[in-house]
């Protein structure tokens, strides 16, 4: 049984249709100032009527497949992180699988909100590591703009759609996925959820119009919380490898804020230039953040072989973890 687990592809896809801070000028009070000030955010991807959360999955899954070099049905497992499904039944992963003929995949969903893609690759590399499954699909994917109140201004210039995804397999060379870290406190749900939908308030003819339909955040509550959870999962998973900031060569945080960004990256004592940003371009994607942007990442020629990269990511639940990877 090989030792370690490596990221042999990455991919990642987003909508065309790109939604810009001056258009939100037009919908609601704010500002393209206001908007990248306090968020960092210039436009973000909306996907069209009709495309659906499986669709930008399958072509970030074909990039990613394309680039660890196999095919469909050698993949053995696709654990999908959504807050975002299709439908509520079945799972988006079991969709994807069809559209992707993965006939010899087990299939699941799993919701961990933003953390979603980290919580993915643990599973990954826990089934891995136990000899259970070879090739492993992980992918992150949103389209948060379908669960966004778009009179809301608190919330409505934050998100953005897109997915993104990895290839997970066994290696003999070490390196690889060496740790990761996720956290959990659901004590604290109620500062960022979608209220209504599902079985504790069912949607009637009498409450689906209620803006309950919709996100809704406690945003300053919710950024304390992200500057602290996100510090912590970073310090902590340097610490248990006994590494220093200063060891690492990139980090790819969630993009939420570029305000909690710098706090992290501060935390671990990680000058900017070593940390990975794209929020300007898609805004907040949830699961598919952190995946979408190690794919640019690698295909951008920022990560080489022998980097060691700590992805770290907050989000509702709350949850929060981080990885560690020499690439
Ligand atoms: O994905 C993982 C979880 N999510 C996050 O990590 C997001 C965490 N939260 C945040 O990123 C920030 O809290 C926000 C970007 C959402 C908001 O930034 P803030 O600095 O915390 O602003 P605030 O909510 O305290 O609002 C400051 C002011 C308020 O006006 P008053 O009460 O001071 O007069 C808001 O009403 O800004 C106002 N405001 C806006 N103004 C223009 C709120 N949203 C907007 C807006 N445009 N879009």
């Amino acid at each position: 049984m090989e030792k370690y687990v490596r990221i042999t592809g990455t991919g990642s896809a987003a909508p065309n249709q790109v939604l810009t801070n001056a258009d939100l000028e037009k919908m609601v009070d704010t500002s393209d100032k206001w908007i990248t000030e306090r968020s960092g955010i210039k436009e973000r991807r909306i996907a069209p009527p009709g495309i659906v959360g499986s669709d930008l999955a399958r072509d970030a899954a074909l990039k990613t497949m394309e680039m660890a070099g196999i095919g469909p049905k050698e993949i053995d497992m696709i654990i999908l992180a959504t807050v975002c499904p299709d439908a509520p039944l079945p799972s988006t992963a079991c969709l994807l699988q069809d559209k992707l003929g993965a006939t010899n995949a087990a299939v699941m969903d799993i919701v961990a909100a933003c953390s979603g893609f980290i919580y993915g690759l643990s599973i990954a590399r826990s089934f891995i590591l136990t000899g259970q499954m070879k090739n492993v699909l992980v992918i992150g994917v949103e389209l948060l703009s379908r669960f966004t109140n778009w009179k809301d201004r608190n919330t409505c210039v934050l998100f953005g759609d897109g997915a993104g995804a990895a290839i997970v397999s066994p290696s003999g060379k070490p390196g690889g996925i060496l740790d990761t870290y996720i956290k959990g406190d659901g004590s604290l749900a109620h500062l960022l959820q979608i209220p209504y939908g599902g079985t504790k308030v069912p949607l009637t003819v009498d409450n689906v119009c209620h803006d309950d339909r919709y996100i809704r955040m406690e945003g300053p509550e919710v950024f304390k919380a992200a500057v602290k959870a996100m510090g912590e999962a970073a310090s902590a998973i340097l610490e248990r490898s006994g590494l220093r900031g200063e060891d690492i060569d990139l980090m790819i945080p969630h993009q939420a804020n570029i305000r909690i960004i710098e706090a992290t990256a501060k935390r671990i004592k990680l000058p900017m230039d070593r940390v990975y940003v794209n929020i300007h371009k898609y805004g907040n994607t949830s699961a598919a953040s952190i995946p979408i942007a190690l794919d640019e990442a690698v295909r951008e020629g920022r990560i080489k072989s022998g980097d060691k990269i700590v992805l770290v990511a907050f989000g509702a639940g709350f949850t929060w973890g981080s990885a560690l990877i020499e690439w």
